[in-house]
């Protein structure tokens, strides 16, 4: 396989951890609000049930209890810790959340900071983080996804509503000399069609004196063309999977676990077909927790490291996917 040649520095995964809150919010609770059904919800998307975080539940908190379980699989003193990268687009601080969770876990000497790409962040923090390891700048890296959508969910419309939830997941990587696990990546943009998804600042104009005029405002809520996202999704995603493992050298009957970013089940099974994967081999932890953008692929990591269907040199093809339009893949072993 490509990239496994030592040139530059290698990276492994030693950890991984997750955190969702305990409010349930199920499609019988849904369907109280908006003219929808438990029946409708599972058969368009599969989701169920959805975490909401509460009151004294943000991003910082769900992405620190995340960190710590990742830590503490990672068996690491805290202070080993030399990056934190939060993806997040529902940051408790516009400055910045992952000054926070550093502060959280004592990890004094690690630099932290957010990356905001909505549901390809926790993707691209990664992709981020391992150009930090592979250029030697730093050894140790926790990467987070923390998302906190119900917070910006339009809970009249029921086109999107049904499908968001909150939650957080870390992975915790580090430089190895001997042994590179992360095989190569692929990323892209398109600005053009971003107006399919977004969470606009509502900006009101003012003047501050006069002839200085100025916006001001909060943001809005989650506005979504479903059918576009569907459609980008479904024919996106395996191409730039197939690039990913083409580059790589390997076929798709090598890869072990499809981690596709948790939209929509007709979205996992299309990229599935698509790819010519097994559904068997496809991960999806969907139906209990819905579309938590940035959480979704490190929490799904985490459970089936946990319940030990992921084992120590599996073969993981991922893929992020969502606002911007962004989307990205990484390829790696676990362990
Ligand atoms: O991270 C990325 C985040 N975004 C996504 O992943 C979104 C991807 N898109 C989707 O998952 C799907 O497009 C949805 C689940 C959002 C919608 O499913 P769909 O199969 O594309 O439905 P549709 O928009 O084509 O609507 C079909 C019908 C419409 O009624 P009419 O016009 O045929 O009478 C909708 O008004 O279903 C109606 N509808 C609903 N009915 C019951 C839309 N939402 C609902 C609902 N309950 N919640």
């Amino acid at each position: 396989m490509k990239g496994t040649n030592l040139n530059q520095i290698g990276i492994t995964f030693k950890g991984c951890g997750s955190f969702v809150p305990n409010q349930n919010l199920s499609n019988e609770d849904i369907s109280r609000i908006v003219n929808t059904s438990d029946d409708w919800i599972k058969t368009r998307t599969g989701i169920s049930n959805r975490r909401i975080a509460s009151f004294d539940e943000n991003v910082s908190h769900m992405g620190y209890q995340a960190s710590l379980k990742a830590l503490e699989m990672a068996d690491w003193p805290v202070e080993s810790i030399d990056l934190i990268i939060l993806a997040t687009s529902t940051p408790d601080d516009l400055f910045g959340s992952a000054p926070v969770i550093q502060s959280k876990l004592k990890a004094k000497n690690a630099v932290a900071f957010d990356i905001t790409a909505a549901c390809s962040g926790f993707i691209f923090a990664l992709i981020t983080a391992s150009q930090y390891i592979q250029s030697g700048s730093y050894k140790r890296a926790i990467v987070i996804g923390s998302d906190q959508l119900s917070s910006y969910v339009n809970w009249k419309d029921r086109g999107s509503c049904i499908l968001f939830g909150d939650g957080a997941g870390a992975i915790a990587i580090e430089a190895n000399q001997d042994c590179n696990n992360f095989y190569g990546f692929q990323m892209k943009t398109d600005g053009e069609r971003g107006n399919f998804l977004n969470l606009l600042n509502e900006n009101k104009e003012g003047s501050i004196v006069d002839n200085v005029n100025f916006r001001q405002g909060n943001f809005s809520k989650i506005s979504m063309n479903g059918q576009e996202v569907y459609k980008f999704a479904v024919r996106e995603v395996p191409l730039i999977i197939k690039k990913l493992i083409q580059i790589a050298e390997i076929s798709s009957s090598e890869i072990d676990w499809l981690i596709l970013h948790q939209a929509n089940q007709r979205i996992l099974d299309a990229v599935g077909e698509r790819l010519k994967i097994d559904k068997s081999k496809i991960l999806s932890n969907l139906k209990n927790y819905g579309n938590t953008s940035a959480a979704t692929i490190p929490l799904l990591i985490d459970e089936s490291v946990r319940n030990k269907k992921i084992k120590t040199n599996d073969l993981l093809v991922t893929s992020g996917f969502g606002a911007g339009l962004s989307w990205s893949s990484a390829l790696f072993r676990w362990g």
